[in-house]
């Protein structure tokens, strides 16, 4: 089993998504004893904006590109090849601003490409990625699971089912700016979350 973490936090150290997460990761390891693991921090290593540049080398025919679109797309075709080869998909996500991360949104940007990791038929799209699963650690300082002001949890559905990804499980460790007790507590769900996920 290929696991692949994706830490969205803007924080390389201390962040309460990477800690969600790698309770994920532990408690998969604990139960596929020889999954290997990769990780990918997007504090330490930020994905580029999705901006006019990309778009034009996204456009672009590979055999017409510049060197520099060329870089740019080899960019975007590392962090698909890594969602291609994970079996596993563990993403670490704080709540900013009511939404994902931008960082998170970079990568959603460059993985989901049009005739790699879905493909538009006469039927409709397909996702093309099929038969991974997902596990979302989210971390927020409030609380917001089920409620209308959730986004997070509703865009990711929509987006990793767009590319195949319909087994999704959700971990939530809210509450952790309401005070020590309502984070500790906020904490235990997530564990509690985590073991009624992974047997
Ligand atoms: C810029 C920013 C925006 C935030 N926006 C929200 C929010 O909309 N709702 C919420 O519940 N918490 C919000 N928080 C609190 C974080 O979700 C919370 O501190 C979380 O634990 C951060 O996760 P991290 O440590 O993995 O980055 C925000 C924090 C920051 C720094």
């Amino acid at each position: 089993m290929n696991i692949l973490q994706i830490n969205a936090s803007a924080r390389s150290e201390g962040a309460n998504s990477t800690r969600v997460a790698n309770a994920i990761v532990a408690r998969l390891q604990q139960a596929h004893p020889s999954a290997r693991v990769t990780r990918r921090d997007l504090a330490v290593t930020p994905h580029l904006v999705l901006d006019e540049a990309a778009l034009g080398a996204l456009f672009t025919p590979a055999d017409k590109r510049s060197a520099e679109q060329a870089a740019r797309i080899a960019l975007d075709d590392a962090l698909i090849a890594e969602v291609q080869a994970a079996d596993v998909l563990v993403l670490g996500v704080p709540m900013y601003n009511f939404g994902v991360p931008a960082q998170l949104k970079h990568w959603i940007d460059a993985v989901v490409r049009n005739g790699v990791t879905f493909r538009y038929t006469e039927k409709g799209p397909e996702g093309l990625l099929k038969g991974k699963k997902v596990f979302v650690g989210l971390a927020r300082g409030g609380r917001y699971r089920g409620t209308e002001a959730d986004s997070q949890v509703p865009y990711l559905k929509t987006v990793l089912g767009f590319l195949g990804i319909t087994e999704l499980h959700f971990i939530y460790a809210e509450g952790l700016n309401m005070g020590a007790e309502a984070a500790q507590q906020g904490f235990a769900q997530a564990d509690a979350d985590i073991a009624a996920a992974i047997s």
